[in-house]
């Protein structure tokens, strides 16, 4: 019998402080029988140093989700301050070719396409999948690593992106913070 969420538990009041934990901001892809997919992510988390493990959270409704099934590989691209419209692109659900649409890519170990630009690179291959509700935690063997420029990263918090500046200030969403 699956756990029930207690009444008091809103599922818009769990999302709404949930919002409360600042995150930074990623693009999950895959490519699967020659076609590129990918979804902006922001549960994502290092779940093992040694050996390098980490997981995602995909909902099951999401596109790219079969796809990451399928092909058994995915990447993760930690986004820099300046991607916000990157970030916003994956996160529509408009055709995945047209995700990467003018997006600047190039390829990796698991042929999945890698963002240029990015902070940081980890390419996957599926270790574990674990549905968990609506969403599927998948657990990632890390088989390959990129390291980007080190410039400010996208963040989200508050269901807004924040931008971190060159002087190390974050500027947050607006109305996120009380004036
Ligand atoms: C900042 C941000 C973080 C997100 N994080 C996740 C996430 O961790 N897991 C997820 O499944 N969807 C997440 N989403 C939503 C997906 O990016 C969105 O539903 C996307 O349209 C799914 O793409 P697809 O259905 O074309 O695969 C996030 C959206 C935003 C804006």
């Amino acid at each position: 019998m699956p756990a029930r969420t207690p009444p008091s538990v809103e599922p818009s009041r769990f999302r709404h402080l949930m919002a409360r934990w600042p995150t930074g901001v990623s693009v999950v892809t895959t490519r699967e029988n020659g076609h590129d997919r990918g979804l902006t992510v922001n549960a994502f988390l290092s779940v093992s140093l040694e050996p390098a493990r980490l997981l995602v959270s995909i909902a099951t409704d999401a596109d790219a989700w079969p796809s990451i099934h399928r092909s058994g590989a995915f990447a993760v691209s930690v986004l820099a301050a300046h991607q916000r419209s990157v970030s916003q692109r994956f996160a529509s659900r408009v055709p995945a070719d047209e995700k990467f649409a003018g997006i600047d890519v190039h390829r990796g170990v698991t042929g999945a396409a890698l963002l240029d630009g990015t902070l940081a690179i980890f390419e996957c291959r599926v270790w574990q999948e674990i549905p968990v509700g609506d969403h599927v935690l998948v657990l990632g063997n890390v088989v390959a690593l990129e390291e980007g420029a080190d410039i400010p990263p996208l963040l989200f918090y508050r269901s807004g992106y924040a931008e971190a500046e060159p002087d190390g200030r974050v500027r947050l969403p607006r109305g996120s913070v009380p004036r």
